[in-house]
């Protein structure tokens, strides 16, 4: 049973998702308003390599895809994508950006207890998460979450998971920020930041997780060095 009070992390980001969404910049929508647009082709580099591929009869769940800018681009090499956020904000973005994309389909869901989706009855054999594990308190929660989704994957299918806050590279992402020539309250905050509002997780701990889920593998990939998420960030994928 989930309580929105006891989720303090997903209910704060929720709040900065929504007015980020307002935001004119589409990569801050994605958390990547540094990007380049090479940075931004070579993330989806790393996702088709990480889902291994996808195909025109492929029905792709986009989980927690925002307003949908991953999601367009995987519309003209699938079947249809299934677009959710907890962000009603993103979604009602999604709705409008994405409507000359008539296989694309948004709607407002949310990972921790994933209601419309697993309403659908639908078993996916490629599922991306992009970017959402580093907005939650526990791994009781991370569980949860791995659960919903293996219980929407179909047999054999595969999850594909980016820009996990990586526990070990934590310390050294922190005192990196010392190294900026920014004034000291920058860099206090920014600090404070990374360590209160984001959780930093183990991958074994999370492997561990995913195989008594019921997951066959939990592999990491590397992700392409010139993106900022691949100094302090892991991505992998899960196979049912
Ligand atoms: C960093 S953005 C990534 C957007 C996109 N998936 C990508 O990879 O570029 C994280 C997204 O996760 C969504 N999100 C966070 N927690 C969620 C939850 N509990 N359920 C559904 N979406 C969530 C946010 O609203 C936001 O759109």
């Amino acid at each position: 049973m989930i309580d929105s009070d006891t989720c303090k992390r997903s209910e704060l980001w929720r709040h900065r998702w929504n007015e980020t969404t307002q935001l004119n910049n589409p990569f801050a929508t994605m958390g990547r308003s540094s990007d380049s647009i090479s940075d931004y082709f070579s993330y989806i580099t790393d996702i088709i390599n990480g889902l291994d591929g996808v195909n025109k009869s492929t029905v792709l769940l986009d989980a927690a895809g925002g307003c949908g800018y991953l999601s367009m681009y995987f519309s003209p090499l699938v079947q249809e994508v299934h677009l959710f956020d907890y962000s009603e904000e993103a979604i009602k973005r999604a709705k409008i950006d994405c409507k000359i994309f008539d296989n694309v389909h948004p709607y407002v869901d949310n990972l921790l207890t994933l209601v419309q989706t697993k309403e659908s009855n639908i078993l996916y054999h490629k599922i991306l998460l992009g970017g959402a594990l580093q907005y939650f308190d526990t791994y009781d929660e991370i569980e949860i979450i791995l659960k919903n989704l293996f219980n929407v994957t179909a047999a054999n299918g595969r999850i594909f998971v980016t820009q996990t806050t990586d526990l070990s590279r934590r310390d050294k992402h922190i005192a990196s920020y010392q190294t900026l020539d920014w004034p000291e309250e920058r860099i206090k905050h920014a600090i404070e930041e990374e360590l209160t509002n984001r959780f930093w997780i183990d991958f074994s701990q999370l492997k561990t997780i995913a195989h008594s889920v019921g997951f066959k593998q939990c592999q990491q990939t590397k992700n392409n060095p010139n993106l900022f998420q691949s100094t302090h960030m892991f991505d992998f994928y899960l196979v049912k």
